[in-house]
């Protein structure tokens, strides 16, 4: 199966596609399906008129889970996941991993647009500008479907308001695992409604810096280690991270969100939170 035949096929809701489903508790209804390699997928899906959010906040959404052998009866699977789309748009993106033995992602990754899934209308986390104290430059350090957060707050007028660079890392093992990424960033510096709403000079703050830690690409290793060994701030041309100016967002796996947390407070940054902003906030990336 080659990768840019089927696996990026987008799929729309129309008529003849949508599905009877019966209602299930706070149902929404899939827009669209993005699958991007056989691990990684991303779906839009309809947002509760209710729903109000700060762009880097996550919910829990999921499926009704299996029956119970016993008594048939049926409960939701629901996990946390970052909203990946921004707190003014109309509909809510999610972008996952696709865990075949995975309670919920094994099922999830089948969504057809037309389908319900359940969404807790119930947003939290620390991934937010009211945790971090004003600085200049704005760090998104993301693994994996850590992205997620930060497909949010680029598309967040806000976070060009606050800084005068923002940097965003994305390590992953494969090349392709940069393509939700590469094309986010890309689509928005060059789509005439994000230029009306955050400007062009604003959307050129971005700096991306993609790493791969398994297949060869131009920039190979752990964001960690280049962090550490210079590597990051000799490309970037800048002279390293400091807490005056630099301020971090941080969310990946557990070990990558421990890792960077080590290398952040060795350039003397501190944990910040909703009620307690300082330099940097973390959010573990949601797996299986
Ligand atoms: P590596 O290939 O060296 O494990 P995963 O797909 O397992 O979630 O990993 C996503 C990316 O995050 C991979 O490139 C992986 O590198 C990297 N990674 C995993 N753990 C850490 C860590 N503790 N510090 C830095 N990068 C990490």
């Amino acid at each position: 199966m080659r990768a840019d035949e089927t696996m990026t096929e987008h799929s729309q809701v129309t008529q003849t596609n949508a599905k009877a489903v019966p209602t299930l508790p706070d149902a929404q209804t899939v827009i669209s399906v993005k699958h991007w390699t056989d691990r990684l997928f991303s779906f839009r899906v309809s947002r509760p008129a209710s729903l109000r959010f700060r762009s880097g906040e996550f919910v829990m959404i999921g499926l009704m889970g299996d029956p119970d052998p016993k008594t048939g009866k049926q409960k939701p699977l629901l996990r946390a996941y970052s909203i990946a789309s921004p707190s003014w748009d109309d509909e809510l993106e999610f972008y996952s991993i696709k865990v075949q033995d995975g309670p919920l992602t094994s099922k999830l990754q089948h969504i057809q647009p037309g389908d319900q899934i359940i969404l807790r209308p119930k947003p939290v986390g620390t991934l937010v500008h009211d945790a971090l104290l004003p600085g200049k430059r704005l760090w998104l350090f993301a693994t994996g479907t850590g992205f997620a957060p930060f497909a949010s707050l680029l598309r967040e007028p806000e976070t060009y308001e606050n800084f005068d660079q923002v940097i965003v890392t994305h390590t992953v093992r494969d090349v392709a695992e940069l393509d939700y990424s590469r094309s986010l960033i890309e689509e928005i510096q060059n789509d005439e409604m994000m230029h009306e709403l955050i400007g062009k000079d604003n959307l050129a703050k971005i700096v991306y810096y993609p790493t791969t830690t398994r297949q060869d690409s131009p920039k190979m290793g752990r964001i960690t280690t280049l962090l550490q060994d210079g590597t990051v701030f000799a490309d970037l041309g800048i002279d390293g991270i400091n807490a005056d100016t630099d301020r971090g967002m941080v969310c990946g796996s557990l070990g990558f969100n421990k890792d960077i947390k080590d290398v952040l407070e060795g350039f003397g940054l501190e944990e910040g939170a909703n009620s307690d902003p300082k330099h940097y906030v973390v959010e573990k990336a949601f797996v299986g």
